[in-house]
């Protein structure tokens, strides 16, 4: 296959301090397609503000730039293509991206800023046939894929729970209940029950998020999945990820504790495995997403297992909506979250 053409959507602005207004994620995706530059070209960026097209195309060190994506889709004969626009956007310029001739499409987190979003971009690269896949690039760090290793490896018996700890289940969030889909082997979910607290409003690019939340999980095979957060900073989790099987737990990133450690049942000793260097994990990711298209199969960061997740937070939401456990297949289109304040169900005190 001759080298990939790549174009990106949403270039962002660098700037010293990165935030909820704008954290420029492109450039991670540029650094990463150099890293990869013997199999893709940078070839053309689209942004509404042509001064961060500009600046993004000087930076990697190419020409084109367009303030119209459907423009640089419909002109570039691209491969391949990065979004990298806040959320609310993901869903119109992946389908777009679906209907122009891609063949993938390297979409930044969350998903979507509704569900039914989120099963149209789906449905759109289904019927495209283009290989649809998002940025949950913590899958490729060493402390998760070592724990991966030690739970497949039977280090803690059957796994029977996993545990989660975020400052909101949505924008944060869909990476970690992203983690605990890839811990469970791609298990969708049965049901979710949920509760979240949104009294100070946080919109995060662009979208509502809570501030505190409680959800548990049953999947496919039984196992529960617990995502929770506390108030003022601690939480009862207190790790990012926490693997809870017959014979021990393992527990990724605790707090005040290493990446990685576990412990088998009976034991008061954590064993700390020593881990090698992490990856550039958007590096890693990219090039898992090129190399599986390549050879026609699936990617872990695939929008089917993306939807498992998204599931569970849609839902979760909704499950506050509704005041009861919610099961599955989800039968939404909204974002619930976004709805109780539209509605003035929610009214978050402005910061
Ligand atoms: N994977 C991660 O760890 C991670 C970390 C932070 C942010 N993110 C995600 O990255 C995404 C992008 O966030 P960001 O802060 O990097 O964005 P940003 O604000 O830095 O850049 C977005 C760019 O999109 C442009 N834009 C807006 N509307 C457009 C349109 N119609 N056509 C073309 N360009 C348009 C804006 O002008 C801006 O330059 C978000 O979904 C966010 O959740 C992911």
């Amino acid at each position: 296959m001759s080298k990939l053409r790549v174009g990106f959507i949403g270039t962002g602005k660098r700037k010293p301090q990165r935030d909820a207004l704008g954290y420029a994620m492109a450039y991670d995706h540029g650094n990463a397609y150099r890293a990869l530059a013997d199999q893709c070209e940078m070839v053309a960026c689209a942004d509404i503000v042509e001064e961060n097209g500009r600046a993004f195309a000087d930076y990697f060190g190419f020409e084109k730039v367009y303030t119209d994506y459907r423009e640089m889709l419909a002109k570039e004969k691209l491969d391949m293509v990065s979004i990298c626009t806040w959320m609310h956007l993901h869903e119109p310029m992946v389908v777009d991206a679906c209907q122009a001739g891609i063949k993938a499409i390297y979409c930044e987190k969350p998903m979507a800023n509704t569900w039914g979003g989120a099963r149209r971009m789906a449905a759109a690269a289904k019927q495209a046939g283009v290989q649809l896949t998002f940025n949950h690039q913590r899958r490729y760090g060493v402390a998760w894929t070592t724990a991966k290793k030690l739970l497949d490896e039977g280090a803690i018996g059957d796994l029977q729970r996993l545990e989660a700890e975020c400052p909101n289940i949505y924008e944060f969030g869909t990476h970690s209940i992203d983690m605990l889909s890839f811990y469970n082997n791609e298990t969708p979910a049965k049901w979710v029950i949920g509760q979240i607290d949104y009294r100070t409003e946080a919109l995060v690019f662009g979208g509502h998020t809570e501030n505190q939340n409680l959800v548990l999980v049953e999947y496919a095979n039984g196992v529960f999945g617990l995502i929770a957060n506390g108030a003022g900073g601690r939480g009862p989790v207190a790790c990012f990820t926490r693997l809870i099987g017959t014979d021990g737990v393992i527990e990724v990133y605790p707090v005040g504790g290493p990446a990685l450690r576990y412990r088998p049942a009976g034991s008061k000793e954590w064993i700390v495995p020593e881990l090698g260097p992490d990856p550039d994990l958007i590096t890693a990711a990219i090039g898992d997403a090129i190399a599986c298209l390549k050879e026609g199969r699936k990617c872990q960061l695939d929008v089917s297992n993306a939807l498992i997740g998204t599931e569970i937070i849609f839902g979760a939401y909704e499950s506050s909506r509704r005041r009861g456990r919610v099961d599955f297949p989800l039968e939404i289109d909204d974002n619930p979250l976004e709805a109780m304040v539209a509605s003035g169900d929610l009214k978050p005190a402005k910061r």
